[in-house]
C-alpha cells in the first residue's frame, strides 16, 4: 500500500517537503473524550491495549479528530518487562506497578528474552487492522521503550522521581545491570521488527528517564544498547528520543538513526550545531505552551518553526501531551505546522 501522506517518511530520511509533518507523542489516549469513551466500556488500560480491534480503534482517533501526520500504535513501552516475564499492572491515576521486580541474579534466572511472536500477537495484530484502516491515509510509527528507561521499571518496580533503585543498581551490581539490558535490547530488537513486519513505517525509541543518568553512565549503560538497536533495524527509519539527555547530543549524532527528539529545554539551534546536518530533529514545544490561548500558540509555534528553518524537522512537543489539554488547542498547534511552515517554504525564510 502506497502512503498518500508520506511527509513524516520523506522528513525523516531529509528529502524536501511541501510542509513540515506534525504529530504528538502520546496523542493516541491521554486527551480525546472519544478515547474516554471506549476505555470506559472496559476494565482498563490493559484491556483495551490488549485487545486488538480497540487498540486500532483508539490509533485512529487523533488521526480522524486532530488531522496529524502519522499515526502512532496504541500500546505501551512496559509490554516488553511482561513478555519478559515481568507483569505490571495499571493503577488509575498513579501509573505502572510491578509485583515483582529485579533486584538479584535470582530474580533476572526467573525471566527471559521476550518470544514476541506469541507474546506480543496482541501490537502486531493491532498494527495489522489499524493499515487496513488507515488505507494508506499516514504512516504508522511503531514503538518501543529504550533498554535503560524499561530497566528502570524493571528494577523500582513503579514510577519514581529519582528511580535511585536502578541508578544504585549501575554502581553496585553493573554485571547483572549489562545481563538485563542485554536481554531487554535484544527482546526490543525482535519486537521492532515484529513491528515492522505487521506494517510499522518508522519506529520510535522512547528513552523517558535518559535525563536522570551521568554523562558517563550515560553512554555506557543507554546510547550502547540504543546504538545496537539503531544498528539491527534497517527496514524503516528510526527515531531515538531521550528526554533529558541534552548532554549527550553530541554523541547522538553517530547513532545510526535518521531522527533526534528533543525536549523543550534543549535549544534548537545549539541542537543542530551538536548532532549536525545529517539527522532529522523532531520537537520541541513545551507542553505547556498549549495551555496559553490560540493566539499565543500560533505565536509560539511559529517561533519554534522559525528557530528549525526549512531543514530537516518533524514538528512535535517536547514530550507527551499533557492529559488535560483541550483538544481544540492541539488543533491549534497542527494547524500553525501545516499552514505556516507551507508559508516558510514558499519564502524560503
Ligand atoms: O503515543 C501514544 O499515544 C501511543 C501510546 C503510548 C502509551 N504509552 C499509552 C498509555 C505510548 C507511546 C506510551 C509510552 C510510554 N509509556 C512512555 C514513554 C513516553 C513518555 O511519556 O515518556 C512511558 C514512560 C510509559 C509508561 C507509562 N504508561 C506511565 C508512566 C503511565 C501512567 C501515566 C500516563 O502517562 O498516563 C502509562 C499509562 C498509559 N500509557 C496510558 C496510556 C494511554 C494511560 C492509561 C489509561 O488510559 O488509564
Amino acid at each position: 500500500m502506497e502512503l498518500q501522506n508520506d511527509l513524516l517518511i520523506r522528513a525523516a530520511r531529509g528529502e524536501a517537503t511541501e510542509r513540515t509533518p506534525v504529530w504528538l507523542m502520546r496523542q493516541a489516549g491521554r486527551i480525546l473524550p472519544e478515547y474516554r469513551a471506549v476505555r470506559n466500556k472496559l476494565s482498563g488500560f490493559i484491556e483495551l491495549a490488549t485487545t486488538p480491534e480497540l487498540a486500532a480503534e483508539v490509533t485512529l482517533q487523533p488521526v480522524d479528530i486532530l488531522g496529524v501526520d502519522a499515526a502512532i500504535i496504541f500500546s505501551d513501552i512496559l509490554v516488553i518487562p511482561e513478555a519478559m516475564g515481568l507483569p505490571y499492572e495499571m493503577v488509575e491515576k498513579k501509573g505502572p506497578y510491578f509485583p515483582n521486580t529485579i533486584q538479584t541474579e535470582d530474580d533476572l534466572a526467573k525471566i527471559r528474552v521476550a518470544d514476541v511472536a506469541s507474546d506480543l500477537a496482541y501490537v502486531t495484530e493491532a498494527i495489522k487492522i489499524v493499515k487496513k484502516e488507515l488505507n494508506g491515509r499516514v504512516p504508522l510509527i511503531g514503538f518501543a521503550g529504550a533498554p535503560w528507561t524499561i530497566m528502570a521499571y524493571m528494577i523500582e518496580g513503579g514510577g519514581s522521581k529519582t528511580f535511585s533503585k536502578a541508578r544504585r543498581m549501575l554502581y553496585n551490581n553493573p554485571v547483572l545491570s549489562d545481563k538485563l539490558l542485554q536481554m531487554i535490547t535484544e527482546s526490543t530488537i525482535q519486537y521492532l521488527k515484529a513491528q515492522i513486519a505487521a506494517g510499522a513505517n518508522i519506529v520510535q525509541i522512547f528513552d523517558s528517564w535518559a535525563g536522570i543518568l551521568s554523562p558517563d553512565h550515560y553512554k555506557a549503560y543507554s546510547l550502547k544498547y540504543i546504538s545496537q538497536i539503531c544498528d539491527a533495524i534497517d527496514e524503516v527509519p528510526v527515531t531515538v528520543f531521550a528526554k533529558g539527555a541534552f548532554f549527550a547530543r553530541q554523541e547522538m549524532r553517530h547513532l545510526n538513526c535518521e531522527t533526534i527528539g528533543l525536549d523543550w529545554n534543549m535549544d534548537i539551534q545549539n541542537s543542530r550545531r551538536l548532532i549536525g546536518e545529517q539527522k532529522t530533529l523532531q520537537g520541541n514545544l513545551d507542553p505547556c505552551a498549549l495551555y496559553g490561548s490560540p493566539l499565543e500558540i500560533e505565536n509560539n509555534t511559529k517561533k519554534m518553526l522559525q528557530a528549525f528553518g526549512n531543514t530537516r524537522h518533524i514538528a512535535n512537543l517536547g514530550h507527551g501531551v499533557y492529559p488535560d489539554t483541550d483538544p481544540e488547542k492541539v488543533k491549534v498547534f497542527i494547524n500553525t505546522v501545516k499552514e505556516y511552515s507551507a508559508y516558510m517554504r514558499s519564502k524560503e525564510v
